[in-house]
């Protein structure tokens, strides 16, 4: 009995499978109920006693060999199989849902993108702000309107802590800490205390711009101008100043585009002018750069800002401003090709 098991211990260690069947035929001869082992089994109580220990061993051995070694085998034919059947690699993709680039941030990323070819840089300041940033050092008067509960939400119990109504604070945030020349963009949310219709909401967005340096000219501010709007809507683009008014800027200029909807020759969007405004700008009042520590004698600067949504609305024409916050996917699914 002890030569039977030897020669299957042997027979065993130089096991070699091609196939499935194989491995199966191979462990149903050894390990089976009715396999070779099973018959030792069986013997095993024929066994003389002064045998049985050595024997009860040597069986042991075998049994344990004979399992770890269909196991072993099993194991390795399956890791072969993975490696010879290649992945289908015309099958379509597993359907990852990719998200897309909100609309909003899509045209802030063009804007300083367009800003940051002139030389500038981004800047930013808190949306919680105080009086001081948002009116004050932007020359309001104490009485000017725009402080009025009607447009400005104040944080309850700290009167003088307000939600920023536009990003013109961060105007004042850099120059309190930098010398000129300040060359800066500051994109951000801004609040107003506005009912929310199609075309008003209680936040939005803007981007302002800062150019503060020697010899700064209504000029270089046109240029600017000129290069931002050609860059956004398209060489063909037309610019246009009209005088306004704003508390930190003298003197101060609205701008108008030619409408790109209808190329300046009037349609329901530009109300039949041909022309739409996109934002608001002049020359840093001189106000403005002493009340943030600038000499007014040595340094002028421009500054101009605007409103995203407005940008947005014109380059993609979305007719109701709520779609921006809704976060409707169908809607925002619509700005794929533009990622
Ligand atoms: N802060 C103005 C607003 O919210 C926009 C603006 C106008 C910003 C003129 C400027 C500027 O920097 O020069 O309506």
């Amino acid at each position: 009995m002890l030569e039977k098991i030897e020669q299957l211990i042997a027979e065993i260690n130089n096991l070699k499978v091609q196939s499935a069947e194989e491995l199966e035929a191979l462990r149903l001869k050894y390990l089976s109920k009715k396999g070779a082992i099973n018959d030792l089994m069986a013997d095993f109580r024929n066994v003389p006693n002064e045998q049985k220990r050595e024997i009860g061993q040597k069986l042991n051995e075998l049994k344990n060999l004979a399992q770890d070694k269909i196991n072993s085998l099993k194991e390795a034919f399956e890791a072969k199989k993975a490696v010879d059947e290649k992945p289908d690699l015309t099958r379509t993709a597993y359907p990852v849902e990719l998200g897309t680039r909100h609309p909003l941030n899509i045209v802030k990323n063009e804007i300083i993108e367009i800003f940051s070819r002139l030389g500038f840089v981004l800047a930013d300041g808190p949306e919680v702000e105080d009086d001081w940033h948002v009116f004050s050092a932007m020359n309001f008067a104490e009485d000017h309107p725009a402080r009025d509960m009607q447009d400005t939400f104040f944080v309850e119990a700290h009167p003088d802590i307000i939600l920023r109504t536009h990003t013109s604070s961060v105007q004042s945030r850099v120059m309190e800490v930098s010398e000129p020349p300040i060359r800066i963009i500051c994109p951000g949310r801004v609040y107003r205390n506005e009912a929310i219709s199609y075309r008003a909401h209680c936040f939005f967005h803007q981007v302002e711009a800062l150019y503060v340096d020697k010899n700064v000219s209504f000029t270089d501010l046109k240029q600017v101008l000129l290069y931002f709007a050609q860059q956004m809507f398209g060489p063909d683009t037309k610019i246009r100043l009209r005088p306004s008014y704003f508390p930190f800027t003298e003197p101060s200029a609205e701008m108008d585009i030619s409408c790109n909807i209808c190329g300046g020759k009037g349609c329901p969007f530009c109300k039949g002018t041909g022309w739409v405004e996109i934002l608001g700008c002049g020359m840093v009042h001189p106000n403005v750069l002493e009340l943030n520590g600038i000499n007014s004698k040595e340094y002028t600067g421009f500054a101009l800002g605007m409103g995203i949504e407005r940008i947005t609305n014109l380059k993609y024409q979305v007719k109701d401003l709520r779609m921006f916050s809704e976060n409707d996917v169908r809607f925002l699914k619509e700005f794929e090709a533009a990622n």
